[in-house]
């Protein structure tokens, strides 16, 4: 089947009963998390599409034909997306294994919505579990983000 991650296509032989995270993995996206195995904690999240999916209970095969986004594929040019930096700077990451998950739930909120309340916020990232942070700095970082991305294309 043939898809993109993070605009590289790929032509692969897919198992019938293998997930995304797997497959993903396997080919290298080593930043997609596995936590649970069980779509409870976000870890695991990438775009599809556009649209946040936990790919641990997302089969590989579902994925023909589409546009996968990995933490990987974030950065462009060696430039940090703006969530990245804004998650270095509000001291969002802590052990990091959730970070990937969140960093993907939080781009497809601001992709769709640049103005988004604390409780948008609250519900994007609700299915990334965070054993670290106590979430505090995650939401703070995510709005911190919105509003510097706001200012580069307010200009
Ligand atoms: S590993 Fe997929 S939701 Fe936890
Ligand atoms: S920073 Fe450790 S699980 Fe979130």
């Amino acid at each position: 089947m043939r898809f993109t991650v993070n605009d590289q296509p790929f032509d692969e032989h897919v198992g019938a009963g293998e997930s995304l995270l797997v497959l993903l993995r396997r080919l290298g996206f080593k930043g997609v998390k596995n936590g649970c195995d069980n779509g409870d904690c976000g870890a695991c999240a990438v775009l599809v599409d556009g649209r946040a999916i936990t790919s641990c209970n997302y089969p590989a095969p579902a994925a023909d034909g589409k546009r996968i986004l990995t933490v990987e594929g974030l950065a462009s040019e060696g430039v940090l997306h703006p969530l990245q930096n804004a998650f270095l700077d509000t001291g969002a990451v802590q052990c990091g294994f959730c970070t990937p998950g969140m960093l993907l739930s939080a781009a497809a909120l601001l992709n769709s919505d640049p103005h988004p309340s604390e409780a948008d916020v609250r519900a994007a990232l609700r299915g990334n579990l965070c054993r670290c942070t106590g979430y505090v700095k995650p939401i703070e970082a995510v709005q911190l983000a919105a509003a510097r991305m706001r200012e580069v294309t307010d200009d």
